[in-house]
């Protein structure tokens, strides 16, 4: 029986790639697809253009759910899937981010399969899968460091949309380009990473590693540490969640460890780049903060795409919002979307 998927956000950069992977391998079936306002005509059997994806997800019934939307929009079909157990290949951190406590009590009550996409989560996954409980000392995430890694806040001030935009290793969409370049991109995979594998933050670090080829390490408590490598290249991670628990062939090359491979870890500059540490912050704070955190540089590197605020004013936005809301609990999806709304309408430029 051929395995069922539904790509959400099947016009994004992790949908394209989705596709490729689904049409290599014929024991894989593209069900369904969606977009956001990007005509789809023809693309899969059933096709939506905006609007909530759960429609489609329940005129489908897919085997396999890959929200590869981008931001908060995500968080019904992440919601629907965790809650009936239908397994969810997750690129769409923001939801999980954002849902926190709720998405992780949907998917207690669906029991079903939650395989991150992230190349850093989906590299965790893999490691910790395989460690005993209690073996595990902590997670190192790593980061490329993004385009602007060694520059002093100073040597910010003028940077455009443009230069934020030329990521140094990795392909994606205009949001996570720029959450990159601000570190936003690992303070929501920080707090992704707390929810996923119920760690603790401060068993959760971030090392900057700007060749993007170690996507996680976990620290045992002997004293030894596991790492996962591999290039940079998200078709392996979609793969991964697509056909696990087999792995099947990617066109991917092996890695060269004659040809020179850098393995150099640093410090992120927390100073340069504090979104990192708000979203510390945030998560340890719990309730609603961080779907505070995530709706308020949403809208905040929507106006910076725009030219309607500076590259630094984003941090300053982000951490205005978190200062002014109350952060309080969630107790359903209707008060979570609330949360969300009224963050993104402190940012002023919103
Ligand atoms: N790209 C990567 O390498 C990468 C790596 C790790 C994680 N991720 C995560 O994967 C997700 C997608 O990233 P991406 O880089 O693929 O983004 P992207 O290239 O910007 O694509 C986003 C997709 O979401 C759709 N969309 C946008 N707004 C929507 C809405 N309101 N409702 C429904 N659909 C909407 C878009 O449709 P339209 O074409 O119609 O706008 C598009 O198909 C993000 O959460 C990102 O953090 C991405």
């Amino acid at each position: 029986m051929k395995r069922r998927i539904a790509v959400l956000g099947v016009t994004g950069s992790i949908g394209r790639q989705a596709l490729e992977v689904i049409a290599a391998n014929p024991d894989l079936e593209l069900v369904a697809a969606t977009s956001g306002s990007t005509p789809i005509d023809g693309v899969a059997p059933v096709t939506q253009v905006g609007g909530d994806a759960t429609a489609v997800l329940e005129r489908t019934q897919p085997d396999v759910v890959l929200n590869a939307i981008v931001g908060f929009a995500g968080i019904h079909a992440t919601l629907w899937s965790l809650e009936r157990g239908v397994t969810l290949a997750l690129a769409n951190k923001e939801s999980l981010v954002a849902a926190g406590e709720l998405a992780r009590d949907a998917w207690a009550r669906g029991r079903g399969l939650l395989l991150p996409v992230d190349s850093e989560h989906s590299a965790a996954f893999q490691l910790l899968g395989n460690m005993p409980p209690g073996q595990v000392r902590g997670l190192v995430l790593t980061a490329s460091g993004g385009p602007f890694r060694g520059r002093s806040r100073d040597e910010l001030e003028d940077v455009t949309p443009a230069d934020a935009l030329a990521h140094p290793t990795w392909q994606m969409g205009p949001k996570i380009t720029i959450d990159s370049a601000t570190l936003a991109n690992k303070g929501l995979e920080l707090i992704e990473a707390h929810f996923l594998f119920d760690l603790p933050y401060d068993a959760i670090e971030v090392a900057v590693h700007p060749t993007s080829v170690v996507h996680a390490i976990v620290r045992l408590r002997d004293g030894a540490s596991v790492a996962h490598l591999g290039y940079p290249d998200m078709r392996v991670p979609i793969s991964f969640a697509l056909t696990h628990p087999s792995r099947e062939p990617t066109p991917l090359e092996q890695l060269d460890f004659a040809g020179g491979l850098t393995l150099e870890f640093h410090e992120p500059d927390l100073e340069a780049f504090p979104l990192l540490a708000l979203a510390r912050e945030a998560g340890e704070r719990g309730g609603t903060f961080p779907c505070a955190f995530n709706a308020a540089n949403e809208a905040a590197v929507q106006a910076f795409l725009e030219g309607r605020i500076r590259f630094l004013d984003i941090d300053g936005a982000v951490s205005d919002v978190l200062a002014r809301v109350d952060g309080a609990p969630a107790r359903d999806v209707a008060e979570l979307v609330e949360a969300d709304r009224s963050a993104r309408n402190l940012v002023p430029v919103a």
